[in-house]
């Protein structure tokens, strides 16, 4: 299988170090374009194999499937000259640019996925949100085998994307900003921000673990934690009277 990424930014860079580790294809039938060669030059030095071009048309010829990552304002001036086609798949990682939007720049027939990765892709770690159009059975199953050899794959309805991208895209900086406050809490008391930054996230990565892998519920973790009387509730009560669940809640929607 031959996978060209256009845009060796942050998420194409991202995907073709994560393929070229995966067992989907080989490495040399990745083929990664970009207008500038530093990007380039620094994914062949990690992988030799990488085939690289500053010509998204050669990229882009016998490929099987296409993988935009480019800025959304470009989308349109990278795939009206190259025009992907049936057999090929289309895969674009633009947000906010619909199926159908895509479809004028194609073949409207070809299979075309939307992809949202979150920028944990680059430790293989993405929660990556995936939809399809005119896709097989088959063709929905590579993109999430291929996606969930990148951290854990999920298809939805195009109508879900937005709300599912301000939970786990924009969520990773949600996540991110709790650590962040939490560390600034063990600094005030005396630990040292190194220190703070990795138990609360071993933490987070423990939380995290136990609800992807086992059949429960935060509650149901919570309980575990929370002693009557104990240390634990008061903190839970804090964070209530703060506002905390009512501050995600509102910032989730106002991603959206
Ligand atoms: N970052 C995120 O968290 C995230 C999450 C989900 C989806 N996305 C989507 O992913 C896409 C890429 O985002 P990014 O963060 O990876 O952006 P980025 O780091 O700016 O990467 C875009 C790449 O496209 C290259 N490029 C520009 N014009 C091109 C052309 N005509 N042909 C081929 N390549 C071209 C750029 O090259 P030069 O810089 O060398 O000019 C750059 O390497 C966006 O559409 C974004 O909406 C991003």
């Amino acid at each position: 299988m031959r996978i060209a990424i256009i845009g060796a930014g942050n998420m194409g860079g991202a995907i073709a170090c994560g393929l070229a580790q995966g067992h989907f294809t080989e490495t040399r039938d990745i083929i990664v374009a970009n207008p500038h060669n530093e990007k380039l030059q620094k994914l062949q030095a990690r992988f030799p194999d990488i085939q690289v071009t500053n010509d998204n048309k050669e990229a882009a010829r016998g490929a099987d499937i296409i993988i935009v990552a480019v800025k959304p304002w470009k989308v349109k001036e990278v795939l009206s000259p190259i025009h992907p086609q049936r057999p090929q798949i289309l895969v674009s990682l633009a947000a906010g640019i619909s199926m159908e939007q895509l479809a004028q720049y194609v073949d409207p027939e070809m299979p075309i996925f939307r992809i949202i990765p979150n920028t944990a892709i680059d430790v293989r770690a993405s929660m990556t949100l995936i939809c399809g159009r005119n896709a097989s059975d088959e063709q929905r199953q590579l993109l999430l085998d291929i996606f969930n050899g990148m951290g854990l794959a999920m298809m939805l309805k195009e109508e879900q994307l937005e709300a599912a991208t301000a939970l786990s895209s924009c969520g990773i900086a949600y996540v991110l900003k709790y650590v962040q406050a939490a560390m600034q809490a063990g600094i005030e008391m005396g630990l040292s921000p190194q220190n703070s930054m990795r138990m609360v996230a071993q933490s987070l990565h423990g939380a995290a673990e136990i609800l992807l892998k086992g059949d429960t519920h935060p509650s149901v973790e919570i309980d575990k934690v929370t002693t009557p009387g104990g240390i634990t509730i008061k903190g839970l009560n804090e964070l209530e009277h703060a506002g905390f669940a009512s501050a995600v809640i509102r910032a989730m929607k106002a991603s959206r």
